[in-house]
C-alpha cells in the first residue's frame, strides 16, 4: 500500500514549527503495516502547491493530509480536496467527527472532506497530533479493504 502524507500548514512550511502530525501518521501506519510505502510532503495553506501534490500524488492508494481543517480564513484544504475529488467518501469524514467528538466537542469544527480522485482515496485530517492520532487509529481498520475494492479485488 502506498500512502502520500500531506501537512498543510504555513508555520511547518516555513520551519516554524516542527511537522509533528505527519510523523505521527507515518509512525502509526508503519506500526500496522509491514508492506507500506510513505511519502510525507509538507505545503502552505494554499490552493495552488496543494493541487499540485495532490497531483504528483495519484499513484498513492491514500492521500492523507493533515491541517487546514478548521475556521481559519487560510484554512482551505477541505475546499481544494472536494473540489479536486471525482466523489465524496462521507461515511469516511462522518465518522472522523464522530470519534473525534468523543474526544472533544471542538471536533465539530473540523470541516476535513474524504472523497476519491481516480483510483486515490483522499482523506483530510486536522492538525494536531492528538487528532491524527485518533484520525489514523480511526482510519486503518478499512484501508486495505479499500484499496482491494478500488481495484476490483473486492465487493
Ligand atoms: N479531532 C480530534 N480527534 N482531536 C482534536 O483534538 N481538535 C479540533 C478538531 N478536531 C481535534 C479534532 C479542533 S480544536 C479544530 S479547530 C479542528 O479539528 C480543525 O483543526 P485544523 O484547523 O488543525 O485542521
Amino acid at each position: 500500500m502506498k500512502v502520500t502524507v500531506i501537512t498543510v500548514s504555513d508555520r511547518a512550511f516555513k520551519g516554524i514549527y516542527e511537522d509533528l502530525s505527519g510523523s505521527a501518521i507515518e509512525k502509526i501506519l508503519k506500526q500496522h503495516f509491514d508492506n507500506i510505502e510513505i511519502s510525507k510532503i509538507i505545503v502552505p495553506d494554499e490552493e495552488k502547491q496543494l493541487l499540485e501534490v495532490l497531483d504528483n500524488s495519484l499513484k498513492s492508494d491514500f492521500v492523507i493530509t493533515t491541517g487546514g481543517t478548521g475556521l481559519s480564513e487560510r484554512d482551505i484544504t477541505p475546499d481544494v480536496c472536494e473540489k479536486y475529488c471525482d466523489k465524496a467518501l462521507s461515511g469516511i469524514a462522518e465518522i472522523l467527527r464522530a470519534e473525534s467528538y468523543k474526544e472533544t466537542p471542538n471536533a465539530m469544527l473540523s470541516r476535513g472532506f474524504a472523497g476519491i480522485k481516480n483510483k486515490t482515496v483522499v482523506v483530510n485530517f486536522p492538525g494536531s497530533v492528538k487528532a491524527v492520532t485518533l484520525c489514523t487509529k480511526t482510519l486503518i481498520p478499512i484501508m486495505e479493504h479499500t484499496v482491494k475494492m478500488l481495484n476490483n479485488e473486492a465487493h
